[in-house]
């Protein structure tokens, strides 16, 4: 019997404190394999590996190791200090083939580059093709219970090509990563022997360790979350490399602990990457040519660069009038605004959006700053949940429907022409029919150009704990039709608005649906169809061009419906010179 090495480490929410403990547990991941009479090469040259690994198990690490490197999150496992129970040679990939695959949102799409990054340094080669992997990962999500169980019965496929693989050559290794690794940790060990490895969202540095470990047999995990963790220093790899846009993550974590979600638990405390390496990361996607950088994080609003003292001194906490936070307010820091302006300033050729943003951290000076500055996108993402003050009170969103409500008057006025899009659920627990009248009325007063809308998921949170699931299924179900309906209706209207209207679009590509027509994003990120015929360059009349994935054209919309806007290309064009037009 080998031991599992499973740092567990729980995060307390206090100032600062985090409490480690360590798993140490045994099992034995091939103790349920077919045992055969004369044993193949491979599994010969495994046993060889796992009676090496298990001598130096017993001479190695000691429960000590374990405490101290739980108890060090800033310290990053490193290529060149391995642990004394795997050599430099076992961290190295030698070519396997690992396939990604991800679930959930655009952080999780950010994570697995991240993953990547680290198993590409460590010598893994990427496949597309799940057949020929050695090693498949999955990027898991765990807001909804839905998203959970896609992951449940993804792994109920892979069962079967791993017990194939078994019999045939190398041993397929199947990992799971980010927030669900993070919620339920070693009980999807238990549930699935054939998970090898488990990697929270801090944990992606420790992929060669935990997968030189897998290689010996063994189950291993790391969940550890961490104070600091941004992952500054690996630079994410694009993985498309003809892409127009890229987004670059700029914090993680959540503090806000609304009543509903599970983030705060899955990935940890906030914490904000450097600016100086954020800037590094723009600049360099800058030189590829990109045309749009989105900046991401879970609030990326409350951005907080404190990495240098002389970045604290400043006293205002920046919230949004009427707005309040669930934790003491911060201070101090190069905040969300200083941010921005720097990005922006680094190529005004350059689009820039974020996302996603709470509503408590538009100061007026962000407003300000989006309004001003060209290259920054007038489009706003404010996540309202709910339009009954009593339910985000429930909620402990922080604010009130009258709250939200002038704050989105003070956008409007603070930057003409703003697109505004927002996150709802339906059927949180006790929401009456009263309350969800409400919210079809901000649905309605608002008008949003785009939403998303989901039924309340119970996960177990502060809801959880406090509150009762009491709206049947088929309400919630009903209650989320009846917005999805409103929503459409209004962001017709508002797209309406727009025709006659001449707008600046990033050409992303050809149209999913017709070879002869473009499809780029409009400055409010709508989605836009033109025709691909030749046209004119507003810098140069005398030759015609065809527009290119990348370029900016101006386009004169003619149509609308409640998701794209479509309509016929004047010209090509540069951001700089598209502001006398649009
Ligand atoms: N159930 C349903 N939707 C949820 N969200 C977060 N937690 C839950 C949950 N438990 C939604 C919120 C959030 C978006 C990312 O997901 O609307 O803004
Ligand atoms: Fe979840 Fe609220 Fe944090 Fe958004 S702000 S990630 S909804 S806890």
């Amino acid at each position: 019997m080998h031991p599992l090495q499973c740092v567990l480490q729980a995060q307390r929410w206090g100032p600062l404190a985090s409490v480690s403990w360590l798993l140490l547990r045994t099992c034995r991941a091939l103790s349920s394999l077919p045992s055969t009479a004369c044993p193949s090469p491979e599994k010969q040259q495994e046993d060889g590996v796992r009676k090496d690994f298990s001598s130096r198990l017993a001479t190695g690490p000691t429960f000590q190791h374990f405490l101290r490197s739980a108890s060090a999150p800033q310290e990053k496992p490193d290529m060149e200090d391995p642990p004394p129970y795997v050599t430099v040679e076992e961290l190295l990939g030698r070519q396997r083939k690992v396939y990604l695959e991800t679930y959930g949102c655009q952080m999780n799409v950010n994570d697995t580059e991240i993953a990547w990054s680290v198993l590409q340094k460590s010598g893994y080669l990427r496949t597309r093709n799940l057949q020929e992997a050695d090693v498949i990962l999955l990027v898991t999500c765990s807001i909804r219970e839905k998203a959970e169980q896609t992951i449940w019965n993804r792994l109920q496929q892979l069962k079967a090509l791993k017990t194939k693989r078994l019999r045939s050559r190398v041993p397929l290794r199947i990992g799971i990563l980010g927030c669900m690794a993070e919620r339920l940790k070693e009980e999807i060990l238990n549930r699935e022997k054939m998970v090898d490895i488990l990697a929270g969202p801090d944990a992606y540095r420790d992929l060669p360790r935990l997968l030189a470990v897998a290689e010996s047999g063994q189950q291993a995990a790391n969940v550890l979350l961490s104070l600091d963790e941004t992952y500054a220093d690996v630079m994410p790899v694009q993985t498309s490399p003809s892409a127009t846009s890229a987004f670059v993550s700029i914090m993680r974590g959540c503090d806000n602990m609304c009543s509903y979600c599970i983030v705060p638990f899955t990935r940890g405390r906030e914490r904000s990457r450097p600016v100086a390496s954020i800037l590094e990361e723009v600049r360099k996607l800058s030189e590829q040519g990109l045309k749009e950088v989105t900046l991401l994080g879970q609030n990326v609003n409350s951005f907080q660069d404190r990495s240098e003292v002389q970045f604290n001194n400043a006293v205002s906490t920046n919230l949004s009038r009427g707005f309040s936070t669930n934790y003491k307010p911060k201070k101090g820091g190069l905040r969300f605004t200083y941010l921005l302006d720097q990005v922006s300033r680094v190529d005004p050729e350059m689009r820039i959006r974020f996302t996603s943003p709470h509503p408590k951290d538009f100061p007026d000076e962000v407003l300000q700053l989006i309004h001003e500055r060209d290259n920054i996108c007038k489009q706003i993402h404010l996540p309202a949940q709910s339009g009954s003050s009593r339910v985000l009170e429930a909620m402990r969103r922080g604010y009130s429907r009258e709250a939200y409500v002038e704050l989105i008057h003070h956008i409007r006025e603070s930057i003409p022409g703003v697109s505004l899009s927002s996150d709802f659920i339906a059927g949180f627990c006790g929401e009456t029919e009263e309350d969800h009248l409400q919210t079809v009325s901000l649905l309605r007063e608002v008008q949003y150009n785009m939403g998303f809308l989901f039924a309340y998921s119970m996960r177990q949170t502060r809801a959880y704990h406090r509150l009762k699931d009491d709206v049947p299924e088929e309400v919630k179900l009903r209650r989320l039709e009846e917005l999805i309906t409103v929503f459409r209706e209004e962001a017709t209207k508002a797209n309406m608005a727009s025709v006659g209207s001449t707008q600046l679009v990033l050409v992303e590509g050809h149209s999913k649906r017709s070879a002869t027509d473009l499809c780029g994003r409009n400055d409010g990120n709508l989605k836009v169809i033109f025709p691909d015929v030749e046209m004119e360059d507003i810098n140069n009349s005398d030759v015609k061009v065809r527009a290119q994935p990348g370029d900016y054209v101006l386009v004169k919309i003619t149509s609308t419906s409640s998701q794209t806007l479509k309509g016929h290309v004047l010209c090509r064009t540069t951001l700089k010179d598209s502001s006398a037009y649009c």
